[in-house]
């Protein structure tokens, strides 16, 4: 039986209120809170996990600007975590959406379920998509595992706007997709600047490499096996030379692909528990590099580029 969930603070909503307010993104409205537009009907929930989240040394976070990968990164870090325990025939991401596997921190706040994260046995696979100077102190000072996914920010954009495209109720306009290109291309849209948001922990990745691993989701489409290595490797749980003869490897890659996770949330009935107009399926698009090419014409394109050389320039960091 679930708890009652306690009400925010209502200085969190007063807070709110006062925040500077975009409204283009239907159905999701933007606040800008510590120089990110983040949306606003999770804010109470960030600002409850900021005062309140305990990290543990052990735990393991699942990172990303929204649209880079997260779905895939969270499905295989569940599945490399727990391979010993579930057979490939009965396995939690045959019948839940990787979301419901690993779940988004703050969501847990909102449900009034803070105490299922102490109840959590360590360690814990956990979810966020806060750039990391919003992060919680207890999680950047915890000496816990950070892995995150970051994408060409061009095919983030074309993501993020059929994603909305599909949200939008249809008694409302969805954004032009002009409007939503300008936006993002000023850091105002769903989480914030998506260069600030991979600089924060590209930056923090060269820092700690040890405990913040920087992934790209091109490479992962690329590499799947080298990729699935390297994040079993960091989680502290690298696959045995008897794991990789009997093909644990590809089994969770096959498990995880885009093919067999949408085809998946294509047969699920239940409803995810959000708070946005969300299906099982929602999350599943294409699954492509390069996507880009068939909604932006060059000079968009070109001037996206031109954004991230000169966000990105001297980091290190390219796309
Ligand atoms: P597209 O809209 O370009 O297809 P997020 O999980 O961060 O919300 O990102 C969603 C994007 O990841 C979507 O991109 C979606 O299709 C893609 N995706 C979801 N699951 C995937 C998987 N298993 N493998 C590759 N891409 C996946």
């Amino acid at each position: 039986k679930r708890e009652d969930a306690p009400k925010p603070p209502k200085e969190f909503d007063d807070l709110i209120s006062t925040l500077p307010l975009n409204q283009d993104w239907i159905p999701i409205r933007l606040r800008k809170y510590q120089d990110f537009w983040i949306p606003e009907h999770s804010l109470p929930d960030v600002m409850a996990m900021q005062q309140n989240f305990q990290a543990r040394p052990d735990d393991l976070f699942v990172l990303s600007y929204p649209k880079s990968g997260t779905t895939w990164l969270k499905a295989l870090a569940f599945a490399i975590m727990n391979r010993t325990r579930y057979s490939m025939a009965d396995h939690p991401l045959l019948r839940s959406n990787p979301h419901e596997c690993v779940l988004f921190i703050q969501r847990l706040f909102s449900d009034g379920r803070p105490s299922k994260l102490e109840a959590m046995p360590s360690p814990r696979l956990l979810g966020s998509h806060l750039p990391y100077p919003l992060l919680p102190n207890s999680m950047k000072g915890s000496g816990s595992r950070f892995l995150y996914v970051c994408r060409d920010p061009k095919d983030v954009f074309i993501s993020r706007w059929h994603f909305n495209d599909k949200m939008s109720p249809d008694s409302v306009e969805p954004i032009p997709f002009g409007k939503a290109f300008d936006l993002y291309c000023d850091g105002v849209s769903p989480y914030g600047s998506i260069w600030e948001h991979a600089l924060g922990y590209w930056e923090e990745s060269l820092r700690r490499p040890e405990k913040v691993l920087f992934l790209k989701y091109e490479e992962m489409l690329e590499e799947p096996a080298g990729s699935a290595k390297k994040l079993a490797e960091f989680m502290g749980c690298p696959f045995s030379p008897e794991e990789e003869k009997e093909g644990v490897v590809e089994g969770i890659i096959r498990l995880c692909s885009f093919d067999s996770l949408s085809k998946l949330a294509g047969s699920m009935t239940h409803k995810l528990n959000t708070k946005l107009p969300l299906q099982t399926t929602s999350f599943f698009r294409k699954g492509e590099a390069g996507d880009w090419r068939n909604h932006m014409s060059e000079e968009m394109a070109r001037r996206m580029d031109a954004v991230t050389s000169q966000k990105l320039d001297g980091s290190g960091l390219t796309f």
